[in-house]
């Protein structure tokens, strides 16, 4: 999902489109596999014991503290600032001031009884400019961090990078230079020797086909750049710092799980046509594969018409050396929802700005949890952590100061119903961390997708939704239904 304004950009690439689909062809096309039966609804699924409960963040989305204890610029601070790229004018300066108030949140974890904390570090807070001079304050401050989750009994998943790159390494060329990849891995490299001892867990990048596609390629994203070619060569070195990140890590620690994690849209084609589900294979290639498939076999899918554009991507040989890599885990995220292809004649962004599919897309549709998941095993197999899930909404505080919020507690059990089903069918989830433990800045302040109310005008006071009321009686009890 990402960012709201990717969002509104998927959700009008997708409109643009839709009138071109009939509602019946639409229509026929909604009952699919997964969706909740009665029987299913009432039910009680317990979850075994080793699958752990928790929630996820990233540092500039809650931390704020943008100047503070010498940490650097990062290219959300810079992008933040330029008028009309936000679209409430905020930036990530305070956030949910999570850099001096994470000992509540660590307190709102306990409360929900939950059992895994999915944070990431800020990449300038440890190397103020990239790569040189460490920031030892910043070390510390995670270190704290970690510190305090083991105290509660709470597993840390800790994500290299979540989009934060520091702004002197944008200066430098940013991800589509591949200086960037290397600093990434010596990053990478620093973070296993300090945690690792108590860290295991890792995620290296978060949703790479976000900051490298909507990044360099539609320009929502930081840095804001809108070019096919830096684009091309962002994802290349996204993949290149995948590769030597995951050795800089094992070369620290071989006991360290490590992953990525990918955020998913479903689809299909529209009509049993050649042409509609070639443009869905291209789709999927470049949507969902281009980041898993070259960790797997060192190769990048076939998403364009003509092969993999190398030249434009800035291969060299034996880079399918480096793409290489064992990963211990797949991360999956998974919001979206179910997009119908067909070939046609507008271009779609999505689509690495050069194929001619059109989509129609159905949002809210947590039932195709267990097609992704079932789906990975089969395709890769391995264990499976689900690094994100969950629902935004608009609801604010009652008259008795509850947040009521039925859509996501509907959406959640709905996604756990076929997390367990898909665990019965043989995949292997590890863990589920609904994002977001807290309100946060999602290139700005509305709407909100946390467990947590965050009233970021009167002192960050946390309220714990209904939402986190009821996720936390399930990571209690470790059961849905009834
Ligand atoms: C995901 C991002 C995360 C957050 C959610 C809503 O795609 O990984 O940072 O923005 O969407």
């Amino acid at each position: 999902m990402a960012f709201m304004n990717r969002r509104d950009s998927l959700r009008k690439a997708a409109t643009a489109t839709a009138t071109a689909l009939t509602g019946v062809r639409l229509k026929a096309l909604t009952r699919l596999p997964g969706a909740n039966s009665e029987a299913e609804k009432t039910a009680v699924l317990r979850f075994p014991d080793r699958f752990l409960f928790g929630a996820a963040t990233s540092s500039v989305q809650i931390e704020g503290a943008s100047k503070e204890d010498g940490k650097g610029e990062s290219i959300w601070d810079r992008f933040a600032r330029v008028p009309g790229n936000i679209r409430d004018g905020s930036t990530p300066d305070v956030a949910c001031d999570s850099y001096h108030r994470w000992p509540e949140d660590v307190d709102l974890l306990k409360r929900m009884k939950l059992q895994s904390f999915r944070f990431s570090i800020s990449w300038p807070r440890i190397f103020p400019a990239g790569h040189g001079a460490i920031n030892q304050k910043g070390l510390d401050h995670y270190s704290r961090l970690v510190d305090a989750l083991l105290a509660a009994n709470i597993q840390p998943l800790i994500t290299a990078f979540h989009w934060d790159l520091p702004q002197a390494l944008e200066e430098a060329g940013g991800w589509p230079n591949r200086d960037t990849a290397s600093h990434f891995a010596d990053y990478a490299g620093l973070l296993a020797k300090t945690y690792g001892d108590r860290a295991q867990r890792w995620c290296l990048l978060n949703e790479p086909q976000a900051f490298t596609v909507a990044g360099y390629g539609w320009g929502v994203h930081a840095p804001g750049k809108k070019d096919r070619g830096l684009m091309l060569r962002a994802t290349h070195c996204a993949n290149l710092a995948q590769g030597l990140g995951f050795r800089a890590m094992k070369a620290q620690n071989t006991k360290l799980q490590l992953g990525i994690a990918h955020d998913f849209d479903l689809g299909q084609p529209l009509t049993d046509s050649d042409v509609d589900r070639a443009a869905w294979k291209r789709f999927d290639a470049f949507r969902n594969l281009w980041f898993i498939e070259p960790a797997f076999t060192g190769k990048y899918p076939e998403a364009f018409e003509g092969g993999v554009p190398a030249e434009a991507m800035g291969l060299k040989p034996g880079d399918e050396v480096i793409l290489k890599v064992p990963l211990d885990y797949s991360g999956v995220n998974y919001y979206c929802g179910r997009e119908y292809f067909a070939a046609g004649e507008k271009q779609n962004l999505l689509h690495g700005l050069d194929s001619h599919a059109e989509n129609a897309k159905e949002r809210f549709y947590p039932q195709g949890m267990p097609e992704v998941l079932l789906r990975m095993t089969r395709q890769y197999p391995r264990p499976i952590e689900i690094t994100e899930t969950g629902w935004e909404g608009k609801d604010v505080p009652d008259a008795e100061g509850r947040v009521r919020d039925p859509e996501r507690i509907h959406y959640l059990r709905t996604a756990l119903t076929g997390v367990h089903q898909a665990m019965a069918e043989g995949a292997d989830v590890r863990s589920l961390h609904v994002w977001s433990l807290l309100d946060d800045w999602e290139s700005g302040f509305a709407p909100r997708i946390g467990l947590t109310y965050v009233e970021h005008n009167n002192h960050q006071k946390r309220i714990l939704k209904d939402y986190g009321i009821w996720y936390g009686e399930v990571a209690r009890t470790r059961k849905i239904g009834a």
